[in-house]
């Protein structure tokens, strides 16, 4: 069977990591997996890092498409990728997560009718604003197998007219072929997951972040920010960059700066704020790093602050607690169980989470992301899935 599998921003990549790692250890003879990468992360931190470190095969097309508006950028990704799918004629084609490189993949794969499987299927903000949310939509209902990380994204499904078997992991007839129209849908643990175990030890081993940054041994928060509800409203990341100055007081912060952020400072931080931020020794500002070294980082952090959606449930691999800054998140478990709290981009909220965390680390973490081997049960569906 052939998979054409699509990447484009750093998360995805990740992501594929753990399940060319699978078809390599376990399908090699039956599986063949064509990567296209549409180059909307194209800086060396962003894409080609987790390449070297991840062991990822080299992809077979790069679109090369970069940063642009969303439509166009979603266009050219979707030109392209339409163009490689009837060259390759592929059994499948696999999407990750909610980027813009997903939602081309998605419509030109359903408009030529190659069966999509979504990875990270299911999530729902239910806040249309982010453009995440219309990609995470759009693509769910393009595809033929859905594979949802959590049982909040298989409810998610059936609210939006999934319909379910009686032990509710499939939807239309188990018998029938599954297609767009009769698609099927399981819940199956979380890919990150995979990947967080797999590379946790290796991390320790080859990295060495902890002791260059000199914090061997003491408390820190691991702070990222990227959203653009974030960095390109001056009033919220103003009320962020606040909180996290007040914070350096007491405890470092190591802030590995999405370049969406380091571009969106410059404009939309106050100077006084500027100022703090640059002149605060206790502020580590660092280019983004490798997955290892943030697997490290966050294993090692007393707590984690994040608009992220991986960093997030990173946290909870590694049981931090997160501050969440954002209004909602996709990963609601991880705030139903007290381990992450919605603080929003509001300064109050964000210091009196830090301060209620930093008072009572959280201790329980309920295994809620699976097993760590989500790659191999989605290989072994899409290959029972295949139409002969
Ligand atoms: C994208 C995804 C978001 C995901 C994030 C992961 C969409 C709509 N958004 O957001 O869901 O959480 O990736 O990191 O798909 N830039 C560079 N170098 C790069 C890449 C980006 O300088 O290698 C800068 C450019 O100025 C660009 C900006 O970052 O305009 C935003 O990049 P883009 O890929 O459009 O969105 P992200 O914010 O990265
Ligand atoms: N990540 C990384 N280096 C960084 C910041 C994040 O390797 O400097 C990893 C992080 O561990 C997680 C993924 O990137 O696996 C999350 O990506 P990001 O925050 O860019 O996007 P999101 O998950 O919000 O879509």
């Amino acid at each position: 069977m052939k998979i054409v599998t699509v990447i484009g921003a750093r998360p995805q990549i990740i992501k594929a990591a753990a399940l060319s790692r699978a078809i390599r250890n376990h399908y090699s003879n039956q599986i063949q997996e064509v990567i296209v990468h549409t180059g909307q992360h194209y800086d060396e931190n962003m894409s080609q890092v987790f390449f070297d470190e991840l062991d990822i095969p080299r992809p077979d097309y790069n679109l090369h498409v970069g940063s642009a508006s969303h439509g166009v950028q979603t266009a050219r990704m979707t030109e392209g990728i339409e163009a490689i799918l009837i060259k390759e004629c592929p059994d499948f084609l696999v999407l990750y997560g909610d980027t813009n490189s997903t939602l081309a993949g998605a419509v030109a794969a359903a408009k030529i009718h190659v069966p999509i499987v979504h990875i990270e299927a299911g999530l729902r903000s239910f806040n249309k604003a982010m453009p995440e949310e219309i990609n995470r939509i759009v693509c769910d209902h393009c595809s033929t197998l859905l594979f949802t990380p959590t049982k909040a994204g298989l409810e998610n499904l059936k609210r939006e007219g999934f319909s379910f078997d009686e032990g509710g992991v499939s939807t239309g007839s188990t018998t029938a072929t599954p297609t767009i129209d009769n698609p099927k849908v399981w819940h199956c643990g979380d890919i990150m997951y995979d990947n967080s175990l797999h590379f946790a030890d290796i991390a320790e081993a080859k990295t060495d972040i902890i002791k260059r940054l000199n914090l061997s041994g003491m408390p820190f928060v691991l702070a990222t920010i990227h959203r653009d509800s974030n960095t390109d409203q001056p009033e919220r990341l103003n009320a962020i960059f606040g909180a996290l100055i007040q914070i350096a007081d007491k405890t470092p912060i190591v802030l590995p700066l999405h370049p969406r952020t380091d571009k969106l400072l410059k404009t939309n931080l106050k100077p006084e704020l500027q100022n703090q931020l640059f002149n605060t020794p206790n502020i580590h500002i660092i280019p983004p790093v490798s997955f290892l070294e943030m697997i490290a980082l966050e294993r090692h952090a007393q707590l984690v602050m994040t608009d992220s959606g991986g960093v997030q449930k990173e946290a909870y691999f590694f049981g931090k607690p997160c501050i969440i800054l954002r209004p909602e998140t996709e990963w609601v478990e991880i705030v139903e169980t007290g381990n992450a709290v919605l603080a929003d981009a509001d300064e109050t909220r964000i210091l009196e989470a830090w301060r209620h965390f930093v008072a009572h680390p959280p201790t329980a973490f309920p295994k809620i992301f699976g097993d760590g081997h989500a790659a191999e049960f989605m290989l072994e569906k899409i290959i029972s899935s295949k139409v002969l």
